[in-house]
């Protein structure tokens, strides 16, 4: 049972740290200090939490590695295990969602959650009467454990059409059904007022392009948009984009049940590594987190996200807490960045060539140096 404490929760949002069987060691070591220094009470794992449809793509000249079901299941299992190993270690519950790139394999959603539920600390991944097992939600209690005060929605927006390979849509129309109807027990059992709540799903709604608005190519913070436009955030806006937000595909009436429910502080959201922002939609806060993930594009936002949740008000307060502000600006966390975040292919040669000149230098001194004992 999860519980607040002197009227405080914390909870970390860690999204997309999408990553192999071999995780790149540079995130591994920015989660476990954000772990050890910002000190959550649940990690929000909000799906992309394995790279599942690359865990297969080994191979030894034409042939793959792993060619059978059994084989994705312990590389994905290695994998998962990589990536909870650290959390486990800590004893820190976690709850997770799936993204896109979770299930695209031989592998269901249902079996895969196997990985997730041996894991003591694993809270939820029991969504057996809203369609999926990872739409569920997660009550926090007040400290004497006898009320629940505040309330996770965690949604499925990932599900894989394998027959149309459509990857990742909206919240289906039966989690929506289900929300409404645990939104409304929870709310009789709060004496008919709306327990307050953090709704967490991997694709953003479409309604977060309410946020953007069209600019020039120049404008500051601009990016490209899928229509050959640019777009930037809207002034009242705070947080940065890298990217057009990548929505699910259509309005499916779930702002509309969050607008009647009450209860939802803040839809949050990952999928796109690079934004990260906050903003109002129809009255409701729209929150994005950057990604985690070093195998995968990404930027210096490459982080983790804090909610600090207040007991008595049933407010959040949020904080991003970037690679830098975790781990430092040394030049051996700058270094480390370089050799293991994609997209720094560039600074990785400059790299590589830097410490080959300074190696050659050396060596030529050291010739030089050696020539002239042996003239003596
Ligand atoms: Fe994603």
């Amino acid at each position: 049972m999860l519980k607040f404490k002197n009227g405080k929760f914390r909870i970390m949002q860690v999204s997309d740290p999408q990553d192999l069987q071999y995780i790149r060691p540079t995130m591994v070591r920015m989660l476990n200090m954000a772990y050890d220094s910002l000190k959550p009470d649940l990690i929000v794992l909000t799906g992309d939490n394995i790279l599942g449809n690359h865990l297969c793509d080994a191979r030894i000249g034409s042939r793959l590695v792993i060619k059978d079901k059994a084989g994705e299941a312990a590389a994905m299992k290695t994998a998962i295990d990589k990536l909870l190993v650290h959390i486990d270690e800590r004893n820190i519950p976690f709850a997770m969602i799936y993204g896109n790139h979770d299930d695209r394999n031989r592998l269901t959603k249902e079996e895969q959650a196997d990985f997730y539920r041996a894991y003591s600390g694993n809270i939820g991944l029991d969504g057996t009467d809203s369609g999926d097992c990872d739409t569920y939600n997660v009550p926090i209690y007040s400290e004497d454990g006898e009320k629940v005060k505040f309330n996770l929605w965690m949604l499925d927006s990932a599900w894989h059409d394998k027959e149309e390979d459509k990857c990742y849509e909206y919240v289906k129309p039966q989690a929506i059904e289900w929300y409404r109807k645990k939104s409304a027990e929870l709310k009789e059992a709060n004496g008919g007022e709306p327990v307050p709540s953090l709704m967490f799903q991997h694709i953003p709604m479409i309604e977060i392009l309410e946020l953007v608005e069209e600019c020039s190519k120049d404008a500051e913070g601009a990016v490209p948009g899928p229509d050959n436009k640019y777009y930037k955030l809207k002034p009242q806006v705070g947080g940065v984009m890298g990217e057009y937000p990548c929505t699910v595909s259509e309005k499916n009436g779930q702002l509309d049940a969050i607008k009647e429910c009450g209860d939802v502080k803040a839809v949050v959201f990952g999928h796109d590594h690079t934004n990260c922002f906050e903003g109002v939609v129809d009255g409701v806060n729209f929150v994005q987190s950057s990604c985690a993930s070093f195998r995968c594009y990404g930027t210096k936002s490459r982080g983790v996200r804090i909610f600090d949740i207040d007991e008595q008000t049933g407010e959040y307060e949020t904080t991003f807490h970037t690679y830098n502000a975790i781990c430092g600006s040394s030049l051996a966390d700058e270094l480390r960045y370089i050799w293991d975040a994609d997209g720094m292919l560039k600074q990785k040669i400059a790299l590589i060539a830097g410490v080959a000149a300074g190696a050659g230098l050396l060596t030529f001194g050291a010739v030089k140096g050696v020539k002239k004992l042996l003239k003596k």
